[in-house]
């Protein structure tokens, strides 16, 4: 704990995640990147799930690490595509491959495609001394045809929110959090954190 925070580490540096989580933690806890440990290591995710791979990064860093931690994985699943890509949704076009190359290849394979619903899913794994839990979340939507939108990262300017219609490169932080995959799998992880205070 510092200054009456409680301390845990998010095992990421991706800035998007780190300011979306660190929005909805809230002045209760202080958030630490992987960078912010010295941790630069290459994690291997080589589980075939969400869970397996959140599961493998929280260990990691509690291990070698020894801090108390939570790590997140996260697959865009399209229907149409039998799921694809899922697990490998940060590697869908190949192991060096940016988030736009995996953009135009999601609408190449959907090309002529009508049934272009998909959702996010996340997990969440917590570890804390030696208590391991996981938390899911998901959203519903659908594949663009075309990219749209400035915001948030990855596959933002092509999913179509079901809620609101917009694609979450289209909504504020705010608004994506409150119906996002991510958002509510870490809501449901600072409700038992919470609760665990009490
Ligand atoms: P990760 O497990 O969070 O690294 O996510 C796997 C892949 O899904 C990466 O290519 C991310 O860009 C993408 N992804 C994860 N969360 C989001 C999101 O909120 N919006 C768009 N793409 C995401």
């Amino acid at each position: 704990m510092t200054n009456d925070k409680i301390e845990l580490v998010f095992a990421s540096n991706n800035p998007h995640k780190l300011s979306e989580i660190r929005r909805i933690a809230g002045d209760r806890y202080h958030i630490l990147s992987l960078d912010e440990i010295g941790c630069h290591d290459d994690i291997p995710e080589t589980a075939d799930t969400l869970e397996g791979n959140s599961l493998i990064k929280a260990r990691w860093i509690k291990e070698k690490y020894g801090y108390d931690c939570f790590a997140d994985d996260t697959g865009l699943h399209v229907d149409a595509l039998g799921g694809a890509p899922g697990v490998m949704s940060a590697r869908y076009a190949g192991e060096a491959c940016s988030p736009e190359d995996n953009m135009t290849l999601l609408l190449h394979n959907l090309e002529g495609v009508k049934d272009r619903k998909a959702r996010f899913r996340t997990v969440i794994t917590l570890i804390m001394g030696d208590e391991e839990v996981q938390f899911s979340g998901e959203v519903e939507g659908s594949i663009a045809t075309e990219r749209s939108g400035c915001q948030g990262f990855g596959y933002d300017p092509i999913f179509i929110a079901t809620e609101t219609g917009m694609r979450f490169a289209e909504m504020s932080p705010d608004d994506k959090n409150r119906i996002s995959h991510r958002g509510r799998a870490v809501a449901k992880l600072f409700d038992y954190l919470t609760s665990k205070e009490v």
